[in-house]
């Protein structure tokens, strides 16, 4: 396992065993009903969290986290400390969140995240360096050259990592660069620059901070098939060539009615990238399902949670299981997908759902 530390877990700890105690066992969606017994203030026995389940076994668990971390509840804070050691911010890293306007960098938002995880022991997935979406439209629908893109990405992608440096756990270099056959996907970048805007932007990036994990991350590559070929085939080639690639992050943004990337498929695809050299993070899980939920739809999201879960544990190659929010309260998922949500571990109260309690026993 490269670059774990073992993290002090913080006194938020103290807040997270009363949100335990006040959720019951943590086996049932709305566990905290009211009618629980209260916490029993006079145990000495450290709480279970995910964080501490995982650093057992050297791994990282997190969360994507809001701009700001202004959710405007204690809760939402507390609980995100209490059991992620790990923390991604969810738009504040982005290009059209850091540079609006040309030559206007913008980092208040992913620095309070940034003090955040230092403050409690959390390390920082940085997201994302170069994307098509959340791209500000001076740079969407710019004129450009060749040259004048390529230096216009250099600054940024020098400027966010530099003003990071030291600071961040692994960059998404690269984000979603591929379409569902394989092919890459046609954006700017790739219509101005050529496919090399790839390879350079972790070459810009390594130069920035040398130190920092530089990851590919993409979505529906998880499984066997066209799209993770074409990765895998990229990734090979970025190897080959000395480019400064660490890893690929799977995103794994799933839904019941689709089931989970066989887990022997997930273990080939993570043991192919394993076998150049690649680390494998889980980027970006979260399981959607119909709402209101069914006890068919919680079964299988227990399930396929457990499986991926289990898949990472048993590659050698990887080390950190990233959620997409924590809790249903703010998730992504609703308002992309109607009738689809309660796709996280927390409920929108805050009480661990038993997507919690699948994560948690498949951690141990
Ligand atoms: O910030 C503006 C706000 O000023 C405005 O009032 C509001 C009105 O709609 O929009 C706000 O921006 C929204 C932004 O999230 C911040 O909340 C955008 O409309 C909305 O499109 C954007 O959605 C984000 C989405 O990426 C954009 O593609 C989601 O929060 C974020 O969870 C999602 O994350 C992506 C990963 O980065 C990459 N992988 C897929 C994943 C899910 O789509």
């Amino acid at each position: 396992m490269y670059h774990r530390s073992f993290v002090s877990i913080p006194v938020v700890l103290l807040a997270a065993s009363l949100a335990w105690a006040c959720s019951g066992d943590g086996t049932g969606p709305g566990g905290g009903s009211g009618n629980n017994p209260p916490p029993d203030t006079a145990s000495t026995t450290p709480p279970v969290t995910l964080r501490s389940r995982a650093e057992a076994h050297d791994l990282y668990v997190g969360s994507a986290a809001a701009t700001g971390l202004n959710r405007g509840d204690a809760a939402y804070a507390d609980t995100l400390a209490a059991e992620f050691d790990m923390v991604t911010p969810e738009n504040a890293m982005k290009f059209d969140a850091t540079h609006p306007q040309p030559g206007l960098y913008t980092f208040a938002a992913g620095d309070t995240i940034v003090a955040f995880a230092e403050k409690n022991g959390m390390k920082v997935r940085g997201h994302t360096l170069v994307w098509q979406n959340q791209l500000p439209d001076w740079v969407r629908n710019g004129t450009w050259t060749k040259q004048s893109l390529s230096d216009t990405l250099k600054a940024h992608i020098q400027n966010v990592v530099g003003h990071y440096k030291g600071k961040i756990h692994a960059w998404d270099v690269v984000n979603e660069p591929f379409n569902g056959d394989g092919t890459l996907q046609s954006n700017i970048f790739l219509q101005t620059i050529g496919p090399d805007y790839i390879e350079l932007a972790f070459r810009w990036a390594h130069e920035a901070d040398p130190d920092a994990k530089l990851y590919l991350n993409e979505y529906g590559a998880e499984d066997m098939g066209t799209k993770s070929d074409s990765l895998y085939a990229l990734v090979s080639r970025l190897k080959a060539d000395g480019v400064p690639i660490d890893g690929v992050g799977m995103q794994m943004h799933l839904a019941t009615q689709y089931g989970a990337p066989s887990t022997t498929d997930l273990a080939a695809n993570m043991k192919r990238l394993g076998d150049l050299g690649l680390k494998v993070e889980i980027t970006e899980m979260d399981v959607r399902t119909a709402v209101p939920t069914t006890a068919d739809g919680v079964a299988k999201q227990v399930q396929m949670y457990r499986d991926v879960v289990g898949a990472c544990r048993a590659a050698s190659n990887c080390d950190a299981i990233v959620f997409w929010g924590f809790t249903d309260k703010y998730s992504w998922v609703p308002s992309t997908f109607t009738g689809q949500g309660a796709a996280l571990l927390y409920d929108a109260s805050y009480h661990r759902k038993e997507t919690f309690a699948a994560v948690l026993d498949a951690l141990q």
